[in-house]
């Protein structure tokens, strides 16, 4: 099931994780690494005050809200969760952004936008929902010669087993094997004229400080108190926790920041 097709009934029994992370959970940072990864990221890319940049498949545009503050910086985000986006206008709004981040509905397979119009791309946990080539190459049209493509996907760490690919796409999330591995998605990038200049293979932590740090006190004990208050959801996220452990000589994440040639 991907994350499209479970918007009916979201029951943590049935849904896949990114859907019950953001909609039973209601957690706003869907990427691994959460905005610790999106701050390294951002400091690869060497994101600056004068950049516009684009962030495909931006979500609750969280992380984008997080850069600009950061870096000065204006950012577009699209999705085509347009509720979702709206969200995040009004969250941009609240925080005196919103001359500098914008959210507007698109497909990252199909940008709508001029050519060549950004610094630079960011994707986090977004390719893999995409048709990753045409994704690539829609973004490659938009971002000038020099620009950057920064992103944050899961990783294998080496060929996965059958077995593991199972495991992986029934617990976590059928987008999730969509993803390739470390060495592949450089050459993925590299294919589609990005010149790699950074890339590191990291493991997944799933721990409260994390989640405390991306999603504030107030979400944070929300969530809490929902992880007690409900057996459902307090069985999924135990497999999720032993997803990761059962699975981490396999899957990670990667942080890859590129150039357009
Ligand atoms: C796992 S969430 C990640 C959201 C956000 N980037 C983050 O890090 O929190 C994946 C997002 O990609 C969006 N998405 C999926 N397919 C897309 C496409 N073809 N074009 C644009 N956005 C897409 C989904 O709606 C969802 O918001």
């Amino acid at each position: 099931m991907t994350s499209q097709t479970c918007s009916i009934v979201c029951e943590p029994g049935t849904c896949d994780t990114f859907q019950f992370m953001a909609k039973i959970l209601k957690m706003k940072v869907l990427h691994p690494g959460g905005l610790h990864a999106t701050k390294l990221l951002a400091e690869k890319c060497k994101i600056s005050s004068d950049m516009i940049i684009l962030d495909a498949g931006c979500g609750s545009g969280l992380s984008d809200i997080f850069i600009a503050n950061k870096y000065g910086c204006r950012i577009v985000g699209i999705d085509i969760e347009t509720e979702t986006l709206l969200k995040a206008q009004a969250e941009a709004v609240s925080n005196g952004l919103g001359d500098r981040v914008v959210f507007r509905v698109g497909n990252a397979n199909n940008l709508p936008f001029q050519d060549q119009i950004f610094d630079g791309a960011i994707f986090q946990a977004a390719l893999i929902f995409t048709n990753k080539t045409e994704a690539l190459q829609s973004v490659y049209q938009k971002v000038r010669s020099g620009g950057f493509l920064g992103v944050i996907e899961l990783a294998w760490k080496k060929p996965p087993l059958e077995k593991i690919v199972t495991k992986v796409r029934e617990t976590l999330c059928a987008a999730a094997v969509n993803t390739e591995t470390h060495s592949d998605w450089i050459q993925l990038f590299r294919k589609n004229g990005f010149e790699v200049i950074h890339s590191e293979l990291l493991d997944h932590k799933f721990n409260f400080r994390g989640m405390f740090e991306n999603e504030g006190l107030i979400s944070s004990l929300r969530i809490a108190l929902k992880y007690i208050n409900d057996e459902s959801v307090k069985k999924k996220m135990a497999q999720i926790t032993s997803l990761f452990k059962e699975t981490g000589e396999y899957l990670g994440y990667g942080i890859y920041v590129a150039r357009k040639k």
